[in-house]
């Protein structure tokens, strides 16, 4: 099989990232994770970079040119498609017109419901009676982009937020790879 090659975006746990670098050992599983970028150089997640020995890029947001950065290296690394994991940073309009493969991401909600930040305390809030995770693409819209597969589960009424977010993160891990699986076997 002839994985495609990915980036992985993260901002700080970086569970989602450790969850893809374990499957993407898989014989079978369609990408390889040949680079690790984070906005932030204290997130977590980059010990996992570490961990599994794959180069990682701490990027200055605050640069003017951070996304030729970015670009350049996606270049350098032949990378064919980005998965966003908890990478809390908004990808410009410019970005997207120049990374012409795949770009997809990760929401902690059943979208087109609970776009953008705090999630779980919105959800909360409202009183949904159910929730879940979202994998999309990523187009000029914040978190607008055609969904790939969404998992779900019931609100208790005594789930807290703390709650929320661990059962959400526990589906986040089987939705992402699934996502990997069916845009490699379907043509979008
Ligand atoms: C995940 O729950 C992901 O859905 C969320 O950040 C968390 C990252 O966790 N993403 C967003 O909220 C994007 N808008 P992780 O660093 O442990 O993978």
């Amino acid at each position: 099989m002839v994985k495609k090659k990915a980036c992985v975006f993260i901002s700080g746990e970086g569970s989602n990232l450790r969850n893809l670098l374990k499957r993407s050992r898989d014989y079978n599983f369609p990408i390889t994770i040949k680079l690790v970028i984070s906005n932030n150089s204290k997130a977590r997640g980059i010990n996992f970079a570490k961990k599994y020995s794959i180069p990682y890029l701490i990027i200055n947001t605050k640069l003017r040119n951070f996304e030729n950065l970015i670009l350049n290296n996606l270049k350098k690394n032949g990378i064919n498609i980005i998965c966003l994991a908890g990478y809390m940073k908004i990808i410009s309009k410019k970005f997207l017109r120049s990374f012409k493969k795949q770009i997809i991401n990760i929401h902690p909600s059943l979208l087109p419901k609970f776009k953008g930040l705090n999630t779980f305390k919105r959800i909360l809030r409202k009183k949904e009676i159910k929730t879940g995770c979202t994998v999309h693409f990523v187009n000029e819209k914040l978190d607008g982009g055609r969904i790939i597969t969404q998992k779900s589960f019931y609100i208790m009424s005594n789930f807290s937020e703390f709650e929320l977010k661990k059962r959400t993160q526990n589906l986040e891990h089987i939705a992402y790879p699934e996502a990997i699986v069916k845009i490699s076997r379907i043509n979008y």
